[in-house]
């Protein structure tokens, strides 16, 4: 039985490429996709998220639109490294398959209440806007979640957004409070991680040379991407952050990381959105998280490229 996911998302060309690798990945089955507001707009990541799918030829997933700014904070979006489209580095048509009407709050909600105890985990590669509200509408449907396997926040990288926080934790630090307190067991895909697993001309290549349209967009998005992150940390590359989720559920065996205490700086005066991860066990508090320290950066590459190869 494949497991059942739910793939919470602000695409954002790392985000398309975690798609892409859990839609063409047998061992899961995504009973949706659901779309916050984050790298870019609502409107965006709702219409890159159908550019995906249809790239992939699965117009049968339901794509659902959901909250369009953080539960009690101003937006913040990241044009400046994701392009105007969060999708620049492609050129890919406009979706034809629709919008599902149902807001993707409701959807979560319904989905978990439906869907057998325990069944149905949760990737998050957005703000947590999305999760944390649907958690707060229906209290009942958190211990129905099996696992949420996110990507999101830092140690040892600390932050990329400001000198503390990482990106998805910044922008709604409240919903990710939520999120972190639930009780639900969490795999947390820190930047300690992405920033090892970087795209090299040659990992580019390799997408390229599968002479595939999702190949070829695959390429055109990290060569985009990278531009970024190369001038920023002078890195031979760019951190392919959001499928190192998917890849975790398919190998958890690539990965290595400790159970730890994760806490979210909701107040700082510099650090709100900081993880604040006791990584060495010092606070005395319960571990609520795997923390991921840790990548086999050639064994997520070969997997990534083999996976986009079947599509
Ligand atoms: C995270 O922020 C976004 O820009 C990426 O899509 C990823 O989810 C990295 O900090
Ligand atoms: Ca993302």
């Amino acid at each position: 039985m494949p497991q059942k996911i739910i793939i919470d998302t602000d695409p954002g060309q790392d985000d398309a490429v975690a798609i892409l690798l859990a839609l063409a990945s047998p061992e899961l089955e995504v009973l949706g996709i659901t779309c916050v507001a984050g790298n870019v707009p609502l409107a965006r990541t709702s219409r890159n998220a159908r550019v995906v799918c249809e790239l992939a030829g699965r117009v049968d997933v339901p794509v659902y639109a959901g909250c369009d700014g953080p539960m009690r904070r101003s937006l913040v979006t990241a044009e400046h490294v994701h392009g105007k489209t969060g999708l620049d580095g492609a050129d890919l048509p406009d979706p034809t398959m629709p919008l599902q009407p149902t807001h993707a709050v409701e959807f979560l909600i319904d989905t978990l209440r439906a869907e057998p105890a325990g069944t149905v985990t949760l990737v998050p590669i957005g703000p947590l806007t999305n999760i944390a509200s649907a958690f707060e509408r229906a209290p009942d449907i958190i211990s129905r979640v099996q696992r949420i396997v996110l990507m999101g926040g830092a140690y040892f990288e600390v932050g990329n957004i400001t000198p503390a926080a990482e990106f998805n934790i910044y922008v709604d630090p409240e919903a990710a409070e939520i999120v972190f307190r639930s009780g639900v067991p969490l795999v947390v895909v820190p930047l300690d991680v992405t920033h090892k697993v970087l795209t090299t001309p040659a990992r580019i290549d390799a997408f390229r040379a599968l002479g595939t349209p999702v190949g070829d967009a695959v390429a055109g998005w990290t060569d985009f991407f990278e531009r970024f992150d190369m001038a920023k940390y002078g890195s031979d590359g760019a951190p392919l952050h959001d499928p190192c989720t998917i890849a975790w559920l398919l190998r958890p065996a690539l990965f290595a990381g400790r159970e730890i205490n994760v806490e979210i700086e909701t107040e700082g005066r510099f650090t709100t959105g900081m993880t604040v991860a006791d990584w060495w066990g010092v606070s005395g508090r319960a571990a609520n998280a795997l923390f991921l320290g840790n990548v086999d950066a050639d064994g997520f590459y070969a997997l990534l490229t083999e996976r986009l190869a079947r599509l």
